[in-house]
């Protein structure tokens, strides 16, 4: 059995600010701060791991138990799913999905199926199931606003933050489909085996940090 407990943290945006809370709660990240392509890093005087990973790989690991607990986006959870405890919502990284199409379009009631453009095919299926509406859906890898623009797609699934994205390319927000955040997810056997240090590093993460 491993002697440490190990935390993965999404790559980027999150990353940062899940830092900015572990160092604010007093745990030493000045390795983590300094710029480096190493991926696993062991806090000085603390037998907690920091492994960095993109937002899916987070789960993955976790769910595996290679990781006790991860922090990471709901989007990403709403679209892969899987199976370990989601515990916290730590109140940062805060954008939702939304559907959003051309300034003045309509995609309800034009008689034939929509297409709906998208980062999130599982996240775009469940929301349209929920309405009990069929809709075609085109997986697309990034800059999502492009598709409704060239006419792939009537509509998208997108993640919005400031709204810039779509105000700068003329679209607009039809209707909010999920509220997105960063959540704390731990895995099924350690949530048992090492609950008193896996508490407690959910504790410090929650403490500490205006930051949004
Ligand atoms: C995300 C999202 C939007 C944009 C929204 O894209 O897909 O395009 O951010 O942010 P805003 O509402 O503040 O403008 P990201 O930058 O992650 O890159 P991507 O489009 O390549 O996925």
């Amino acid at each position: 059995m491993r002697d440490t407990i190990r935390i993965a943290l999404t790559k980027g945006r999150l990353e940062k600010k899940t830092l900015a809370r572990m160092k604010a709660a007093g745990y030493d990240i000045s390795e983590l701060e300094s710029p480096s392509r190493k991926l696993i890093f062991r806090l000085p005087d603390t037998n907690i791991e920091v492994v960095l990973a993109k937002a899916a790989d987070v789960i993955t690991y976790v769910e595996h138990g290679v990781c006790d607990l991860g922090v990471v986006g709901k989007d990403t959870i709403m679209e892969k799913g899987g199976s370990f405890y989601e515990m916290v919502d730590l109140g940062f990284g805060k954008c939702r999905f939304a559907l959003a199409t051309k300034k003045g379009k309509t995609v309800y009631g034009n008689y034939r199926t929509p297409v709906i453009a998208t980062k999130y095919p599982e996240v775009t299926r469940a929301f349209f199931s929920r309405k009990n509406m069929d809709v075609e859906t085109i997986k697309i890898e990034g800059s999502v606003e492009l598709a409704p623009l060239l006419e792939l797609a009537d509509a998208i699934v997108d993640i919005v933050e400031t709204g810039s994205t779509l105000k700068e390319n003329g679209l607009e927000v039809i209707e909010d489909v999920a509220p997105i955040s960063a959540r704390v997810i731990v895995n099924l056997a350690s949530a048992k085996m090492n609950k008193t240090a896996i508490q407690r590093i959910i504790s410090d993460l929650e403490r500490g940090g205006e930051e949004q």
